[in-house]
C-alpha cells in the first residue's frame, strides 16, 4: 500500500490520497489523528454502529428505512446501491428472515424472503477493501467468526456469525445459557433474556445490550455493540497493517 506524498508550498511534507487509511495521511489541520471511515451498510438503529465507533471508527449509516435513532451520520438509502466510495472499512447486517428461526414459520408458509448476502458479498469485494457481513445462525456466510452473549459476560441468548476478509483468531465461544424467557411473560430480572419479536422488558433488554437508546423494535434486531467492538479491533490493526 502506497500514500502519495508531496512537499506543499511551504516545503512541508504532507501525505495525501492514501488508498486506505493510514496513520501519515489521517493527522488533521489540529495534529489529531483523524478515524477511520466505516461504512455502516443495512444499519437499523445502530448496534453494531456504536461498536465500531467505540473501537475507534467514524461511522456512517445507510438504511433503507428512516432511522432517527441512530447515533452517528446517517443516509436513507438502498444498500445495494449507495456509493462505497471514500471509505476505509465496510460492515452489512442484511435483513435474516431468509434464515432466522423466526423467519421459519413464514418461509414454510411460502413467504420468500430476499438474500442480500451474496449481492451485498461481491460489492464489497469489488472494494478491494476490509469488510464484515453479519447475520444470524444458518446464514451462508464463508469462514464466519461466532460470537455470543456469553462470550462478554451477558444474560442474553443472541448468537451471531461474522463473516470477514482479515484475521480475527479462532475462539472457541462458551455456551450460552438455557432462556428461561417466555414470549408475553414479563422477563425473569435475573435469567437469560431473549429480546425477540414483541418482546417485553425493554428496559432490561437495553441494560443488558447496554444499548439505551433503542426501543423494543429496534433492540429485537440489533446487535450487542461489545460484538462489533470486538471485531472492530482486529479490523482497526488490518487497517493500520495495511498502511505501513
Ligand atoms: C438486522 S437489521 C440491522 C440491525 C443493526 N445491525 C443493529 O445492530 O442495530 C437490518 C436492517 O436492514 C434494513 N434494510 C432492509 N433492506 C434494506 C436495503 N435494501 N437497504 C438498506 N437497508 C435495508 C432494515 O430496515 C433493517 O433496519
Amino acid at each position: 500500500m502506497v500514500h502519495l506524498k508531496y512537499l506543499s508550498a511551504g516545503g512541508k511534507t504532507e501525505f495525501k490520497n492514501c488508498e486506505i487509511w493510514c496513520a501519515p495521511c489521517h493527522f488533521g489541520p489540529d495534529g489529531q489523528l483523524s478515524k477511520p471511515r466505516l461504512l455502516d451498510l443495512f444499519c437499523g438503529a445502530g448496534g453494531a454502529a456504536m461498536g465500531y465507533h467505540q473501537a475507534g471508527f467514524e461511522v456512517v449509516g445507510v438504511d433503507i428505512k428512516p432511522q432517527p435513532n441512530y447515533p452517528f451520520e446517517f443516509h436513507q438509502a438502498d444498500a445495494l446501491t449507495f456509493p462505497l466510495d471514500g471509505f476505509d472499512a465496510y460492515h452489512a447486517s442484511p435483513p435474516c428472515q431468509a434464515f432466522s428461526m423466526a423467519g421459519q414459520q413464514w418461509r414454510k408458509a411460502g413467504v420468500v424472503y430476499p438474500d442480500y448476502i451474496s449481492a451485498a458479498r461481491a460489492l464489497l469485494i469489488e472494494t478491494g477493501k476490509p469488510y464484515v457481513i453479519e447475520n444470524v445462525p444458518g446464514a451462508p456466510l464463508i469462514n464466519p467468526t461466532i460470537l455470543n452473549g456469553a462470550m462478554f459476560g451477558m444474560r442474553i441468548r443472541r448468537k451471531r456469525l461474522f463473516e470477514h476478509n482479515f484475521y480475527i483468531p479462532f475462539k472457541l465461544i462458551p455456551p450460552d445459557a438455557k432462556s428461561n424467557f417466555r414470549t408475553g411473560r414479563p422477563p425473569v430480572q435475573d435469567g437469560v433474556f431473549t429480546p425477540v419479536g414483541h418482546f417485553s422488558g425493554v428496559a432490561l433488554a437495553q441494560r443488558i445490550m447496554q444499548i439505551g437508546w433503542m426501543g423494543q423494535k429496534e433492540l429485537a434486531q440489533a446487535i450487542p455493540p461489545a460484538y462489533t467492538e470486538y471485531i472492530g479491533k482486529y479490523l482497526l490493526e488490518q487497517i493500520k497493517f495495511r498502511g505501513e
